[in-house]
Protein backbone atom coordinates (compact mmCIF):
# COMPACT_ATOMS: atom_id res chain seq x y z
CA UNK A 1 0.00 0.00 0.00
CA UNK A 2 1.28 3.59 -0.27
CA UNK A 3 1.72 5.46 2.49
CA UNK A 4 -1.39 7.79 2.26
CA UNK A 5 -4.43 8.02 0.17
CA UNK A 6 -6.51 11.27 -0.47
CA UNK A 7 -9.41 10.01 -2.89
CA UNK A 8 -10.68 6.34 -1.45
CA UNK A 9 -13.25 5.02 -3.75
CA UNK A 10 -15.15 1.83 -2.50
CA UNK A 11 -17.94 -0.55 -4.24
CA UNK A 12 -19.14 -3.16 -2.20
CA UNK A 13 -21.47 -6.05 -3.76
CA UNK A 14 -23.75 -8.51 -1.43
CA UNK A 15 -21.01 -10.18 0.15
CA UNK A 16 -21.14 -7.34 2.72
CA UNK A 17 -24.69 -7.82 3.80
CA UNK A 18 -24.10 -11.85 3.74
CA UNK A 19 -23.08 -12.03 8.06
CA UNK A 20 -26.20 -9.32 8.43
CA UNK A 21 -27.98 -12.70 7.05
CA UNK A 22 -28.69 -11.45 3.90
CA UNK A 23 -28.51 -14.09 0.85
CA UNK A 24 -25.63 -13.00 -1.54
CA UNK A 25 -26.65 -13.82 -5.82
CA UNK A 26 -24.66 -16.74 -6.89
CA UNK A 27 -23.67 -19.04 -3.99
CA UNK A 28 -25.20 -22.58 -4.53
CA UNK A 29 -28.31 -21.69 -2.32
CA UNK A 30 -27.90 -17.61 -3.50
CA UNK A 31 -31.38 -16.00 -4.87
CA UNK A 32 -30.39 -17.04 -8.67
CA UNK A 33 -30.49 -20.51 -8.11
CA UNK A 34 -33.78 -20.36 -6.06
CA UNK A 35 -35.09 -17.34 -8.59
CA UNK A 36 -35.11 -17.26 -12.57
CA UNK A 37 -33.63 -13.74 -13.72
CA UNK A 38 -36.06 -12.88 -16.30
CA UNK A 39 -39.27 -13.49 -14.43
CA UNK A 40 -37.97 -11.50 -11.87
CA UNK A 41 -35.24 -8.98 -12.63
CA UNK A 42 -36.40 -7.47 -16.32
CA UNK A 43 -39.27 -5.27 -17.57
CA UNK A 44 -40.27 -8.00 -19.71
CA UNK A 45 -40.66 -10.28 -16.67
CA UNK A 46 -42.67 -7.14 -14.41
CA UNK A 47 -44.96 -6.80 -17.60
CA UNK A 48 -45.93 -10.23 -17.71
CA UNK A 49 -46.60 -10.94 -14.23
CA UNK A 50 -45.89 -7.56 -12.03
CA UNK A 51 -47.51 -9.78 -8.97
CA UNK A 52 -44.74 -12.00 -9.25
CA UNK A 53 -42.25 -9.20 -9.35
CA UNK A 54 -43.91 -7.16 -5.66
CA UNK A 55 -44.19 -10.29 -4.07
CA UNK A 56 -40.28 -11.13 -4.77
CA UNK A 57 -39.94 -7.58 -3.66
CA UNK A 58 -42.16 -7.06 -0.96
CA UNK A 59 -40.27 -10.42 0.41
CA UNK A 60 -36.70 -8.81 0.26
CA UNK A 61 -38.50 -5.53 1.36
CA UNK A 62 -39.70 -7.50 4.47
CA UNK A 63 -36.45 -9.47 5.31
CA UNK A 64 -34.89 -6.84 5.29
CA UNK A 65 -36.95 -4.95 7.78
CA UNK A 66 -36.79 -8.07 10.27
CA UNK A 67 -35.26 -7.25 13.69
CA UNK A 68 -32.75 -10.37 12.85
CA UNK A 69 -31.01 -8.41 9.81
CA UNK A 70 -29.00 -5.54 11.09
CA UNK A 71 -25.69 -3.84 9.72
CA UNK A 72 -22.22 -5.55 10.83
CA UNK A 73 -19.08 -4.65 11.60
CA UNK A 74 -18.01 -4.45 7.32
CA UNK A 75 -20.95 -1.68 7.13
CA UNK A 76 -19.98 0.47 10.49
CA UNK A 77 -15.78 0.16 9.86
CA UNK A 78 -16.82 1.75 6.61
CA UNK A 79 -19.18 4.58 8.17
CA UNK A 80 -15.93 5.18 10.54
CA UNK A 81 -13.87 5.48 7.45
CA UNK A 82 -16.12 7.95 5.73
CA UNK A 83 -16.66 9.83 9.01
CA UNK A 84 -13.25 9.88 10.21
CA UNK A 85 -10.59 9.69 7.26
CA UNK A 86 -8.90 13.34 6.25
CA UNK A 87 -9.77 12.82 2.38
CA UNK A 88 -12.49 12.11 0.24
CA UNK A 89 -14.46 8.34 0.62
CA UNK A 90 -16.77 7.70 -2.30
CA UNK A 91 -19.23 4.23 -1.01
CA UNK A 92 -21.01 2.80 -4.42
CA UNK A 93 -22.73 -0.17 -3.80
CA UNK A 94 -24.31 -2.61 -5.93
CA UNK A 95 -26.74 -3.63 -2.91
CA UNK A 96 -30.48 -2.40 -2.45
CA UNK A 97 -30.41 -3.08 1.19
CA UNK A 98 -29.99 0.03 3.50
CA UNK A 99 -27.23 -1.31 5.76
CA UNK A 100 -24.67 0.95 4.48
CA UNK A 101 -26.83 3.61 5.61
CA UNK A 102 -28.29 2.46 8.82
CA UNK A 103 -24.56 1.74 9.74
CA UNK A 104 -24.07 5.31 9.75
CA UNK A 105 -22.58 5.71 6.46
CA UNK A 106 -23.94 8.94 4.10
CA UNK A 107 -24.13 9.99 0.52
CA UNK A 108 -24.14 6.04 -0.45
CA UNK A 109 -24.29 5.87 -4.36
CA UNK A 110 -27.06 2.96 -4.88
CA UNK A 111 -26.08 2.16 -8.69
CA UNK A 112 -28.92 -0.74 -8.87
CA UNK A 113 -31.00 1.63 -6.81
CA UNK A 114 -33.03 0.68 -3.91
CA UNK A 115 -35.48 -1.86 -2.30
CA UNK A 116 -36.94 0.44 0.51
CA UNK A 117 -38.32 3.18 -2.32
CA UNK A 118 -40.48 2.65 -5.37
CA UNK A 119 -40.50 4.56 -8.73
CA UNK A 120 -43.40 6.35 -10.13
CA UNK A 121 -43.26 4.89 -13.98
CA UNK A 122 -44.69 8.30 -15.97
CA UNK A 123 -42.89 11.03 -13.07
CA UNK A 124 -39.93 8.86 -12.12
CA UNK A 125 -40.52 9.98 -8.56
CA UNK A 126 -39.58 8.07 -5.58
CA UNK A 127 -41.36 6.98 -2.59
CA UNK A 128 -41.37 5.25 0.71
CA UNK A 129 -43.67 1.97 0.59
CA UNK A 130 -45.02 -0.73 2.88
CA UNK A 131 -46.24 -3.20 0.39
CA UNK A 132 -46.33 -3.07 -3.92
CA UNK A 133 -48.67 -4.26 -5.46
CA UNK A 134 -51.07 -3.81 -8.25
CA UNK A 135 -53.79 -1.27 -6.45
CA UNK A 136 -51.02 0.67 -4.33
CA UNK A 137 -52.37 4.32 -5.82
CA UNK A 138 -48.97 6.62 -6.89
CA UNK A 139 -48.78 9.42 -4.68
CA UNK A 140 -47.81 11.94 -7.47
CA UNK A 141 -49.95 10.31 -10.63
CA UNK A 142 -52.62 9.10 -8.39
CA UNK A 143 -53.06 6.44 -10.33
CA UNK A 144 -52.97 2.93 -9.57
CA UNK A 145 -50.26 0.71 -11.00
CA UNK A 146 -47.43 3.15 -11.79
CA UNK A 147 -45.32 2.15 -8.96
CA UNK A 148 -42.41 -0.18 -9.80
CA UNK A 149 -39.68 -1.10 -7.74
CA UNK A 150 -36.89 0.76 -7.34
CA UNK A 151 -34.21 -1.41 -8.42
CA UNK A 152 -32.06 -1.63 -11.88
CA UNK A 153 -33.08 -4.94 -13.58
CA UNK A 154 -30.97 -6.16 -16.41
CA UNK A 155 -30.50 -4.89 -19.36
CA UNK A 156 -31.46 -1.40 -18.05
CA UNK A 157 -28.67 1.42 -17.33
CA UNK A 158 -27.08 1.89 -13.23
CA UNK A 159 -27.91 5.11 -11.83
CA UNK A 160 -25.11 8.12 -11.39
CA UNK A 161 -23.00 6.56 -13.80
CA UNK A 162 -21.27 9.86 -14.55
CA UNK A 163 -20.77 10.12 -10.90
CA UNK A 164 -19.14 7.37 -9.94
CA UNK A 165 -16.58 7.66 -13.08
CA UNK A 166 -16.13 10.92 -12.12
CA UNK A 167 -14.63 9.27 -8.77
CA UNK A 168 -13.32 6.78 -10.02
CA UNK A 169 -10.79 8.91 -12.46
CA UNK A 170 -9.79 10.88 -9.16
CA UNK A 171 -9.26 7.71 -7.28
CA UNK A 172 -5.94 7.07 -5.78
CA UNK A 173 -6.87 3.87 -3.65
CA UNK A 174 -9.83 1.36 -4.54
CA UNK A 175 -11.06 -0.84 -2.65
CA UNK A 176 -14.03 -3.95 -4.27
CA UNK A 177 -15.68 -5.92 -1.13
CA UNK A 178 -17.53 -8.60 -1.15
CA UNK A 179 -18.64 -8.70 -5.16
CA UNK A 180 -18.23 -11.56 -7.37
CA UNK A 181 -17.43 -8.95 -10.92
CA UNK A 182 -19.86 -10.56 -12.40
CA UNK A 183 -21.91 -8.24 -13.34
CA UNK A 184 -21.03 -4.88 -15.51
CA UNK A 185 -20.60 -1.97 -15.35
CA UNK A 186 -19.12 -2.81 -11.63
CA UNK A 187 -17.32 -4.96 -12.69
CA UNK A 188 -15.04 -3.01 -14.88
CA UNK A 189 -14.49 -0.36 -12.17
CA UNK A 190 -11.39 -1.83 -11.41
CA UNK A 191 -10.10 -1.23 -14.51
CA UNK A 192 -11.28 2.56 -14.69
CA UNK A 193 -9.25 3.03 -11.26
CA UNK A 194 -6.15 1.35 -12.83
CA UNK A 195 -6.07 4.09 -15.07
CA UNK A 196 -6.55 6.32 -12.90
CA UNK A 197 -3.08 4.83 -11.41
CA UNK A 198 -4.79 3.82 -8.25
CA UNK A 199 -3.64 1.26 -5.79
CA UNK A 200 -6.51 -1.72 -6.12
CA UNK A 201 -7.40 -4.03 -3.23
CA UNK A 202 -10.11 -6.86 -3.55
CA UNK A 203 -11.88 -8.30 -0.51
CA UNK A 204 -13.60 -11.56 -0.51
CA UNK A 205 -14.06 -15.25 0.76
CA UNK A 206 -12.31 -16.25 -2.54
CA UNK A 207 -10.76 -14.93 -5.64
CA UNK A 208 -13.21 -14.33 -8.57
CA UNK A 209 -13.28 -13.79 -12.34
CA UNK A 210 -11.75 -10.25 -11.85
CA UNK A 211 -8.95 -10.60 -8.84
CA UNK A 212 -5.71 -10.86 -11.41
CA UNK A 213 -7.09 -6.92 -12.14
CA UNK A 214 -6.23 -6.18 -8.27
CA UNK A 215 -3.04 -5.46 -6.94
CA UNK A 216 -3.72 -6.35 -3.32
CA UNK A 217 -5.75 -9.29 -2.38
CA UNK A 218 -7.71 -9.91 1.04
CA UNK A 219 -9.28 -13.17 1.70
CA UNK A 220 -11.68 -13.31 4.14
CA UNK A 221 -14.87 -12.80 5.80
CA UNK A 222 -15.69 -8.68 5.30
CA UNK A 223 -16.23 -8.19 9.05
CA UNK A 224 -12.71 -8.97 9.79
CA UNK A 225 -11.01 -7.53 6.77
CA UNK A 226 -12.67 -4.59 6.32
CA UNK A 227 -12.48 -3.47 9.79
CA UNK A 228 -8.57 -4.63 9.81
CA UNK A 229 -7.85 -1.96 6.43
CA UNK A 230 -10.39 0.40 8.15
CA UNK A 231 -7.77 0.51 11.52
CA UNK A 232 -4.90 0.66 8.69
CA UNK A 233 -5.95 3.72 7.12
CA UNK A 234 -7.22 5.36 9.49
CA UNK A 235 -3.95 4.49 11.84
CA UNK A 236 -1.94 5.64 8.78
CA UNK A 237 -3.79 8.88 8.25
CA UNK A 238 -3.53 9.97 11.63
CA UNK A 239 0.66 10.00 11.39
CA UNK A 240 0.11 12.27 8.59
CA UNK A 241 -2.71 14.57 9.38
P1 LIG B 1 -22.62 -12.27 -6.06
O1 LIG B 1 -23.56 -13.22 -5.41
O2 LIG B 1 -22.36 -12.42 -7.51
O3 LIG B 1 -21.20 -12.33 -5.32
C1 LIG B 1 -21.07 -12.23 -3.93
C2 LIG B 1 -19.60 -12.26 -3.60
O4 LIG B 1 -19.45 -12.05 -2.20
C3 LIG B 1 -18.91 -13.59 -3.91
O5 LIG B 1 -17.72 -13.34 -4.66
C4 LIG B 1 -18.60 -14.18 -2.54
O6 LIG B 1 -17.38 -14.92 -2.53
C5 LIG B 1 -18.47 -12.94 -1.69
N1 LIG B 1 -18.79 -13.12 -0.27
C6 LIG B 1 -19.81 -13.85 0.27
N2 LIG B 1 -19.82 -13.75 1.61
C7 LIG B 1 -18.78 -12.93 1.94
C8 LIG B 1 -18.26 -12.44 3.16
N3 LIG B 1 -18.82 -12.74 4.33
N4 LIG B 1 -17.17 -11.65 3.11
C9 LIG B 1 -16.59 -11.32 1.93
N5 LIG B 1 -17.04 -11.75 0.74
C10 LIG B 1 -18.12 -12.54 0.73
O7 LIG B 1 -23.14 -10.80 -5.71
P2 LIG B 1 -22.72 -9.39 -6.34
O8 LIG B 1 -21.33 -9.40 -6.86
O9 LIG B 1 -23.12 -8.36 -5.36
O10 LIG B 1 -27.66 -6.94 -9.65
O11 LIG B 1 -23.73 -9.32 -7.57
C11 LIG B 1 -23.70 -8.20 -8.41
C12 LIG B 1 -25.08 -7.93 -8.96
O12 LIG B 1 -25.61 -9.14 -9.54
C13 LIG B 1 -26.12 -7.56 -7.93
O13 LIG B 1 -26.10 -6.19 -7.59
C14 LIG B 1 -27.41 -7.91 -8.61
C15 LIG B 1 -27.01 -9.26 -9.17
O14 LIG B 1 -27.68 -9.69 -10.29
C16 LIG B 1 -28.90 -6.64 -9.99
O15 LIG B 1 -29.88 -7.17 -9.49
C17 LIG B 1 -29.00 -5.59 -11.05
Amino acid sequence: MFDTYDNIVILTGSGISAESGIETFRASDGLWAQHHIDDIATLDGYRKDPDLVYSFYNQRFNQLSAPSIQPNDAHIALAELQRDFSGSVTIVTQNIDNLHERGGANNIIHMHGELVKARCEKTLKLFPYKELSKSLKCPCCKKAGNLRPHIVWFNEMPLFMNDIYKALSNADLFIAIGTSGSVYPAADFVNEANRACAHTIEINLDSTHISENFREHRIGQATEEVRELVDELLSRDRQFF
